[in-house]
């Protein structure tokens, strides 16, 4: 048997960032992209208050119904996964809805989940509480190439994780929360935040609110602790770079996705008994395609009594945490 999915929102998260400026096609960014390849899943419905958009996806996928009110589609489709690409400011509203629906199993939100810490912890308390799946799109932490740097971390391979430094790109809802939530998945939850938002460069305007970038200080629960400078002008120069300094080494991940450098501390060949860092071992990413991993990973456990996520999902809204309580400061 098919899986019924529907998918509200058809914009970027939904296709047009696979179309508009995916040039290596190694990742697929899109649910779409990845869908329309599994037959194990059925494209139900769609809906979108934009009826131009609406009708070009529709087609193009060959949905089943085509819906302009959200509440409507939910009411008179049989969904059994739903995936939520609208903007931001509807995620909680439209995933209440969702998990009060009752055929509906599993929901797939976009990142970063609504604006408000506190609000997206009540949705997820509350989808347990009716026994629902919920899973926030941080495609990142479906990656090997990143799991690797976890294990890595884990195994103390390098000796304990003593702090993490991230670049990215500024616009914190929309582009810094992938940073922050990837840091979290490697050190754990936050204890205290410190920082402000950037005000030397222009916020960027995403779905007409203003969304500025900041330089952050986090101390972990497990006392690691991380800077993240969020400040790239997200338009047309990314960057995404990570170091993760430990006890007994380094790992550089120079570029997004690319490769890691793993550093150790040797012999210095300057400095009687001194060690220096050097590089020991460079991995290449191998470029599977991690939305397909994660989609492969919904099919495989679909139909499994105890449907667990690989990770504990709170993590996911510790992003909006941490920015909620810089989002003000100057
Ligand atoms: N995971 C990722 O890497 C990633 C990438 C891009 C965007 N996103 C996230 O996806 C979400 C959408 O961003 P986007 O860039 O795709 O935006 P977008 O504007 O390209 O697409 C959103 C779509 O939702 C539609 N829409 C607006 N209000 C609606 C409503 N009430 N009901 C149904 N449809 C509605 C719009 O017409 C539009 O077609 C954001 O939360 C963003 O943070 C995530």
């Amino acid at each position: 048997m098919k899986i019924n999915v529907a998918i509200a929102g058809v914009g970027n998260a939904a296709y047009f960032i696979d179309k508009k400026i995916n040039l290596l096609k190694k990742n697929s960014f899109s649910h779409l992209s990845i869908l329309k390849n599994n037959n194990k899943f059925n494209l139900t419905s769609c809906c979108d208050v934009n009826k131009k958009k609406l009708k070009l996806i529709g087609k193009k996928f060959k949905f089943d119904s085509y819906h302009t009110s959200f509440s409507k589609m939910i009411k008179n489709e049989n969904i059994e996964i739903l995936i939520i690409s609208t903007p931001t400011k509807f995620h909680i509203q439209q995933t209440l809805q969702a998990i009060k629906n009752k055929n509906i199993k599993i929901i797939i939100c976009e990142k970063p989940f609504g604006f408000s810490y506190k609000k997206a912890k009540k949705i997820i308390d509350f989808s347990k509480k009716k026994g629902k799946i919920l899973v926030i799109n941080y495609q990142r932490r479906w990656d090997n190439f990143y799991k690797k740097v976890d294990r890595i971390i884990k195994t103390k391979k390098l000796g304990k994780l003593n702090c993490i430094i991230g670049h990215t790109d500024k616009a914190l809802y929309q582009n810094s929360c992938h940073m922050l939530d990837l840091i979290v998945s490697f050190a754990g939850p936050v204890k205290k935040v410190l920082g402000f938002k950037d005000v030397s460069n222009l916020p960027r305007l995403v779905h007409s609110y203003h969304d500025y970038g900041g330089y952050i200080f986090l101390q972990h629960m497990n006392k690691t602790v991380s800077f993240i400078k969020a400040s790239q002008d997200a338009t047309n120069k990314k960057i995404f770079e990570l170091d993760l300094h430990f006890a007994n080494g380094r790992i550089k991940i120079p570029n997004d996705d690319k490769y890691i450098e793993i550093y150790k501390f040797k012999n210095s060949k300057q400095f009687k008994t001194y060690k220096e860092l050097e590089l020991v071992k460079t991995i290449k990413n191998k470029e599977e395609d991690r939305l397909l991993i994660f989609y492969k990973f919904i099919e495989k456990n679909y139909n499994k009594k105890f449907f667990k996520l690989p990770y504990n999902l709170y993590e996911n809204i510790e992003p909006l945490k941490i920015i909620n309580s810089i989002k003000n400061k100057l």
